[in-house]
């Protein structure tokens, strides 16, 4: 019994107001499911308004991703113990006007992909025989130029406080840790300056068997205790699921496959359709909850104590 003619979908993070509390996950060499890549993801976030990160393993250059979507995108990067490579991509993002940098640290080792390997294809025809000239997806990755490309791969990585420190001691953007699974890396997170954490296990890409990110935000949520915006991802598949990830703390939500499959079905616009999905479902269960600002989206709202 509420009057919900008018919605209020917005979120603020760093000053920033976006219509909905959605946004784009970074993922890497969107070359490889669309022609146009990143830009036709960027061309989609500017149309629907929507925050969007970009992977430093791109096929897009940052500053035409940029261009595309209008206004600087946040900016995430792979770091590596090679420090000339990351300070290169990181004083490119910044003079390209990204106001935030995205540490993932989720991602230490080597990934066990069993998924992917039981897709693995096992014809061993040569593709070009019949489809003509194959390419291959990950050709090209513009953020890597001008880096020690072998120097950087092959130097490894190493997360620690020395290497967030070293990254806040260099650059003015906002830092957000991502890959946050534990409320005491939380805690360090906020202890050590970092602006934002984002809570996910990198889609279940590094290690099949952790616990859902959905289970582990409340934990997050009050060790962090409202001292820094938390985001999560990882299984967002429906406006439902957004609603119940703002109920147990997260300030936004982000997206990674949806979109992607988007892209990879009709590109452009297949991104707008997945975003489009997303908020209108988002605004059914805002209506049907009664609920007309965000703000208003409590533990309670699920029926926790
Ligand atoms: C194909 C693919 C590539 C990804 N590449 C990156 C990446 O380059 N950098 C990164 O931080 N996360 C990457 N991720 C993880 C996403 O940012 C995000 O954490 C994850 O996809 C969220 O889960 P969802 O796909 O269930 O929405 C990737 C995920 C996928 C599926």
């Amino acid at each position: 019994m509420v009057d919900v003619r008018t919605i209020d979908t917005s979120v603020t993070l760093f000053g920033r107001k976006w219509a909905s509390p959605l946004a784009i996950a970074p993922t890497g060499h969107q070359g490889a499911y669309h022609p146009q890549g990143e830009l036709a993801v960027a061309r989609a976030a500017k149309e629907k308004g929507k925050l969007m990160m970009l992977s430093n393993v791109t096929s897009n250059s940052v500053e035409d991703v940029n261009e595309a979507r209008g206004e600087p995108v946040w900016f995430q990067l792979y770091a590596s113990e090679h420090w000339s490579s990351n300070l290169k991509m990181i004083e490119r993002a910044e003079r390209a006007g990204c106001p935030v940098l995205i540490l993932t640290v989720d991602m230490v080792g080597a990934s066990y992909r069993e998924t992917q390997d039981l897709f693995m294809r096992q014809d061993d025809r040569n593709c070009s025989a019949c489809h003509g000239e194959v390419r291959s997806p990950f050709r090209g990755r513009p953020m890597y130029d001008g880096i020690d490309l072998n120097a950087y791969l092959d130097a490894g990585v190493r997360f620690d406080w020395d290497l967030v420190k070293k990254i806040k001691d260099t650059t003015d953007m906002k830092l957000i840790i991502k890959g946050i699974t534990h409320p005491l890396d939380a805690k360090l997170c906020v202890e050590h300056g970092v602006d934002g954490i984002i809570v996910s296990n990198h889609g279940g890409r590094s290690q099949a068997d952790s616990r859902g990110t959905i289970e582990i935000l409340p934990e997050i949520v009050k060790a962090v205790d409202g001292r820094i915006p938390v985001m999560v991802d990882g299984g967002i598949r429906r406006g439902s699921d957004i609603f119940k990830a703002l109920a147990l703390g997260a300030t936004a939500v982000d997206i990674g496959r949806p979109y992607l499959w988007g892209l990879g079905a009709f590109g452009q616009p297949g991104v707008e359709r997945i975003l489009d999905i997303f908020d209108a479902e988002f605004k059914v269960v805002m209506e049907q909850m009664g609920i007309t600002s965000i703000d208003q989206i409590t533990p309670a709202s699920l029926a926790l104590p």
